[in-house]
């Protein structure tokens, strides 16, 4: 499975990037903000960007979502993002929402349009198969389902749990084999899941990307279901690092080295 990095933070993208495991980065108009609150210092906005891009090289697909709510703006928007940004490492990617609330059809004709100039798209917001089998036939070259946001709609809307009180973002969402199940769709590696299994029964080349990770128990089930790609917060990298037992293992060995004479050895 491939790992995107879903962050704008640059630090975080180096880092990651550092350790030898990332194969793109994702953002989103939310990402970006937090991250010029966090880091941007003075830097433009622009010159902030160019950075993401150049630290992610030639090899990395980077996703930038654009704004309008039309197909004209987003069509507007993206030509303008892939002319400003794409000739730094030609790794530009479009993140186009599947739909607005301008109209329902707007996400479909902007990837219609994008594709046919060869501007490769990022579907976003997927949250049915239905939603990703569309956009994988319009020429998403992504398709993105949001196994988190899923899993929160899931909890709120069909089991009145409260948000941030009954559950909290880290908190895994089991399928208990009868309660929940919102037109077949039982939870965020469900989604993924019949996505997956729905594009693949066509051959089509869009890549799914699980999205809106929010634990590192839905990063092994989607790779368990066979997902090409998945996002993931950097403080999610991080948690699929930590267990007791290797903190505990670690520490032993270093005390042992030290009274065995163990770092002699290296000098
Ligand atoms: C990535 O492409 C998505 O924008 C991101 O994963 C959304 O995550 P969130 O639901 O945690 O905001």
């Amino acid at each position: 499975m491939k790992i995107f990095v879903d962050t704008a933070k640059l630090s975080e993208i180096r880092e990651a990037i550092s350790w030898g495991i990332v194969d793109g980065v994702t953002t989103n108009p939310s990402l970006v903000k937090k991250a010029i609150g966090e880091e941007k210092e003075d830097t433009k906005l622009e010159d902030y960007i160019a950075e993401i891009l150049k630290v992610a090289g030639k090899t990395r697909p980077v996703s930038l979502e654009v704004m309008g709510l039309t197909a004209e703006e987003m069509v507007r928007e993206a030509e303008i993002l892939y002319e400003k940004f794409n000739d730094i490492a030609n790794n530009v990617v479009i993140k186009v929402p599947i739909n607005t609330y301008k109209g329902y059809y707007e996400g479909l004709k902007t990837i219609k349009t994008l594709s046919e100039e060869g501007i490769p798209v990022n579907c976003t917001l997927i949250m049915t198969p239905e939603q990703a089998l569309l956009a994988a036939k319009a020429g998403a070259r992504y398709v993105s389902p949001f196994a988190g946001r899923i899993d929160d709609y899931l909890r709120e809307e069909k089991l009145n749990m409260k948000k941030g009180v009954d559950f909290k973002k880290h908190d895994y969402y089991p399928w208990d084999g009868k309660g929940v199940d919102d037109n077949g769709i039982k939870s965020g590696s469900d989604l993924v899941e019949k996505t997956v299994i729905i594009l693949e029964n066509y051959g089509y080349d869009t890549e799914v990307i699980a999205s809106s990770i929010r634990n590192p128990r839905q990063v092994r089930e989607v790779a368990l279901i066979g997902a090409h790609i998945a996002t993931i917060p950097f403080s999610v990298l991080e948690k699929m690092l930590l267990h007791p037992k290797t903190k505990e293992g670690i520490e032993k060995f270093s005390e042992d080295a030290a009274e065995s004479g163990y770092e002699r050895l290296f000098s």
